[in-house]
């Protein structure tokens, strides 16, 4: 029997020794009708966590701009303008799959990223975003060049490094004034001051983003409070800002420990809140892996099960270019059968066809039996899942399926070989 899955979660068995559900869907079904690997999401879920923001801030004016990299499913990106949501996009490519999916939200947008292109402002500008969080001076310049051409004047916020420390995985913080990010914050005053006068630059807002899965808020709220004495200090110099932005970075359990997603949002908030006390501006936010995260599953096939010496090893069809984290971060994702056998639980790798080491889910996992042909659930895979997949060793990456209200609609078809093969030229 597997464990019952926290209700943080939007899979669960509805009776002991039934198979998984998401919602009243059968699991089983969706992988009879659109094959494996298939990665499942619950709009129900996604749109109660960007709830769980809207009402915690609902006393203050403020913009829930969800982090597009974590999942750029047009169908989601959709769901979530519907529900008022604006974006935070770090490409050009973003932009584009909010313009396709949410024409409206064009001026809900904030733009990220250290490394922005002529072409990639260009865009951004005819399609009047909301503010470009602009990373250092070049970038100004070159935003306020582009601006001049076209007649238009760019509204930006400076994005600064508060140097906070935010404990995560060394690849995803990003708030130390050692990591590429931002500008020092000691540096941001004199910035905004020079580019004061620059017509084709109108001073918008401020951000800062230190991280990413950060499990406890006091790095948020400490990171929040230095950017807000830089907002008053400018305001004493006669710049005033609009917009905080206070980043994203708030992180989920992935363990099978229990989760409540309610009283941490209302955590972060009582921490972002109380250290701008005082600010009449809008408070915006960048979250990306809290909204869809937990609601996402990758589910997989069992191809064989080998032993290797004193090693189990359950292959399935699902790898890493489906999901990429295990291999990149040592991250821990949890692993359920769709259909749990009975019998003891039996420690085994869980691993997919790919020609490296490094192609696993689990190491040392102790599941229930597995067999070929048993389904799996690889859980919490809604956040940069799909959206760090690839086509590594040519494998044609999954459908994806969303349930919405108890019915599921496919939002993504499976790759064909002739999508891979398209642009190549022999
Ligand atoms: N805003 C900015 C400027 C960011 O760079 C990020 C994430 C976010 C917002 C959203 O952060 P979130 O709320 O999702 O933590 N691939 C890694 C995570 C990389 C995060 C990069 N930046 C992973 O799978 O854990």
């Amino acid at each position: 029997m597997a464990k019952s899955l926290s209700p943080s979660r939007p899979f669960h068995y509805p009776q002991p020794g039934e198979a998984l559900y998401c919602g009243t869907v059968s699991i089983e079904k969706l992988a009879r009708r659109h094959g494996t690997p298939l990665y499942v999401y619950s709009a129900d879920q996604i749109v109660e966590r960007l709830k769980l923001f809207q009402s915690a801030l609902a006393g203050r004016e403020h913009l829930v701009c969800y982090a597009v990299k974590a999942n750029s499913s047009l169908a989601i990106l959709k769901l979530l303008a519907g529900h008022g949501a604006g974006f935070d996009i770090v490409s050009g490519g973003e932009l584009e799959r909010v313009l396709a999916a949410a024409p409206e939200a064009a001026g809900r947008v904030v733009f990220s990223g250290a490394g922005k292109t002529a072409a990639e402002i260009d865009l951004a500008l005819e399609a009047d975003i909301l503010e470009f969080n602009a990373e250092s001076e070049a970038e100004l310049e070159l935003i306020a060049s582009r601006a001049r051409r076209m007649k238009k004047r760019a509204r930006f916020a400076l994005r600064v490094n508060p140097d906070v420390f935010a404990e995560t995985h060394p690849y995803i913080s990003t708030g130390l004034t050692e990591h590429k990010f931002g500008v020092e914050i000691g540096k941001a005053a004199a910035i905004y001051k020079r580019v004061a006068s620059n017509r084709w630059l109108e001073p918008h807002g401020v951000s800062v983003h230190i991280g990413s899965q950060i499990r406890s808020s006091a790095p948020f709220g400490g990171a929040a409070e230095r950017v807000y004495k830089l907002v008053k200090q400018l305001k004493r110099a006669g710049i005033e800002l609009r917009n905080l932005d206070a980043g994203g970075g708030l992180g989920i359990e992935y363990h099978a420990a229990p989760f409540d997603a309610a009283a941490k949002v209302a955590e972060w908030a009582k921490a972002v809140t109380c250290a701008i006390d005082g600010f009449e501006g809008r408070l915006l936010l960048e979250p990306g892996r809290f909204l869809v995260a937990n609601a996402g599953a990758l589910l997989a096939r069992v191809l064989y099960v080998k032993r290797n010496g004193s090693k189990t090893f359950v292959i399935t069809d699902g790898a890493m270019n489906d999901l990429i984290r295990p291999a990149l971060y040592e991250a821990h994702h949890e692993i359920v059968p769709v259909r749990p056998r009975a019998g003891k639980p039996k420690v085994v790798d869980v691993v997919g066809p790919i020609c490296e080491s490094g192609d696993f889910f689990a190491h040392d996992r102790a599941l229930p039996p597995l067999e070929p042909g048993d389904l799996v659930a690889i859980l919490d895979a809604g956040a940069y899942g799909m959206a760090q997949s690839s086509n590594y060793n040519t494998r044609l990456r999954p459908a994806e399926v969303l349930v919405e209200a108890g019915k599921p609609r496919l939002i993504r078809r499976r790759e064909t070989i002739a999508d891979l093969l398209g642009p190549e030229i022999a």
